[in-house]
């Protein structure tokens, strides 16, 4: 980056130069010799030129993260009006104590009366859609352009090298969810494996479909989806795959903590989740969302009601998200009408049926445990009434029984204990 630091330097220093009518070695700023271009490619989606002009936003944006004290010569007094040049634009950060670009640090060092800044900073333009940068913090009614310039978060760790992820704090209530686990690991009834299918197939070809057949008059974009159905029988690890199938990151938003824990911050909080997310071609996944249908009807207390206004804002701004959004949740009784229909498909995730279960073992048991004849033992255990994630806790307490042993085979008897113990949890016996 040290070429392009100085190639910024000498740009501000002849811009300044040729402002105040000073000696300069060019007459523009366009005749400095540019930088290698590379130094940027990271940064620049590779379908992109940047002209002239979108190179220096780009730079003036990057300098307080470069080289802060590049921006110094803005701190210029004006000895005429002992105050600072309007021209120049800028802010004193809060805790940066170096110069902060902003729209009108733009125009004045592009000095083209004739160019339309503010496209720059228009949704339309590649800056806005590829989410890297954009202007911020104008006060009420003051000029547009009086917005700070800002790089996003993506791009600052794409120049660092390192790979971006929002953290996860109470203002920022969404966590990024991954699994080892692979498409073929899952195990789900036909029917419901065919709509998870056309999920990933609308996800994958959304834009071919809506332009095809002119249906972006009509039809909104992203796509919404309530999973429901019993604990443990992979709402969450579908949401996680679906990710991984389509490429696509999956955050994760505990809905039962944001509702009731975050009362009037919620609405801030959720709005950067959004945000954050629909640009970056986010799946997001409500988890509880339980915690929804129960604040919905009849209020009595002013909280109550102030969660109710959550519940609608949050509605709203799913209805309105562009990327695909899965709700996910326990109940199936308690979800009302007017839920349903804001959302294109509602899938139940059933307990699994002898079949599947004999599938899940399957793929779930280690081979190293087994008899010589599995075929029997499959049958035999495929006949506890287990969803997947309970297998899942019927394994790991075989595991540790078995841990150190040699030959590590797992009997029958064995496993119906680590059955009878997973299913005393929920006060069942093994049938
Ligand atoms: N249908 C399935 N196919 C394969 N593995 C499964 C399936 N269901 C559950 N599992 C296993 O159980 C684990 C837990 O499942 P998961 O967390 O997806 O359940 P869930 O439906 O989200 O439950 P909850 O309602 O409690 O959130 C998974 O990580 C996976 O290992
Ligand atoms: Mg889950």
């Amino acid at each position: 980056m040290n070429n392009t630091i100085k190639y910024f330097q000498q740009l501000l220093h002849t811009a300044l130069a040729l402002y105040f009518g000073k000696e300069s070695n060019y007459v523009s700023i366009q005749d400095i010799p540019l930088p290698n271009p590379s130094e940027f490619s990271p940064i620049i989606p590779n379908s992109i030129q940047p002209t002239f002009e979108e190179r220096i936003v780009l730079l003036l944006a990057l300098m307080p993260h470069l080289s802060p004290q590049t921006l110094d010569s803005f701190f210029l007094q004006n000895k005429d009006l002992d105050r600072p040049y309007t021209e120049f634009g800028g802010w004193k950060g809060a805790s940066h104590n170096g110069f902060l670009p902003t729209g009108q640090t733009v125009a004045f060092i592009i000095g083209n009366a004739e160019l339309n800044i503010e496209n720059f900073f228009h949704r339309s333009h590649w800056f806005y859609k590829n989410n890297i940068l954009h202007l911020e913090g104008q006060g009420d009614g003051e000029p547009f352009l009086s917005g700070r310039l800002v790089v996003s978060d993506e791009v600052l760790a794409k120049l660092q090298n390192r790979e971006y992820e929002p953290e996860y704090n109470a203002s920022f209530p969404a966590k990024r969810i991954t699994t080892p686990l692979e498409w073929l690991d899952l195990v789900l009834p036909y029917n419901l494996n065919e709509e998870i299918n056309n999920i990933i197939r609308w996800i994958q070809h959304e834009n071919e479909i809506r332009e095809q057949w002119r249906l972006n008059r009509i039809v909104k974009p992203g796509y919404r989806c309530l999973f429901y159905g019993p604990p443990g029988t992979g709402k969450t690890l579908t949401a996680t795959l679906l990710g991984k199938q389509t490429a696509q990151d999956v955050y994760r938003v505990d809905l039962s903590m944001i509702v009731s824990k975050y009362i009037g911050e919620t609405e801030k909080n959720l709005a950067k989740v959004f945000d954050k997310a629909a640009y970056r071609r986010w799946i997001l996944f409500f988890d509880e969302a339980d915690a929804l249908f129960g604040q919905r009807g009849e209020t009595q207390t002013s909280n109550d009601r102030h969660a109710n206004q959550e519940v609608a804002y949050l509605l709203q701004r799913i209805e309105d998200f562009p990327g695909t959004v899965i709700l996910a949740s326990n109940l199936k009784d308690n979800i009302d009408e007017a839920f349903f229909r804001r959302f294109q498909s509602a899938l139940y995730f059933p307990m699994p049926n002898e079949r599947l279960r004999y599938q899940l073992w399957q793929k779930m048991l280690p081979a190293e445990w087994l008899p010589d004849n599995t075929g029997e033992f499959f049958q035999k255990v495929a006949e506890y009434k287990l969803s997947g994630g309970n297998m899942v806790n019927v394994i790991q307490s075989c595991a540790i029984q078995l841990y150190g042993k040699t030959p590590p085979k797992l009997t029958l008897e064995q496993l119906k204990q680590a059955v009878a113990r997973e299913l005393s949890k929920d006060g069942k016996v093994v049938n």
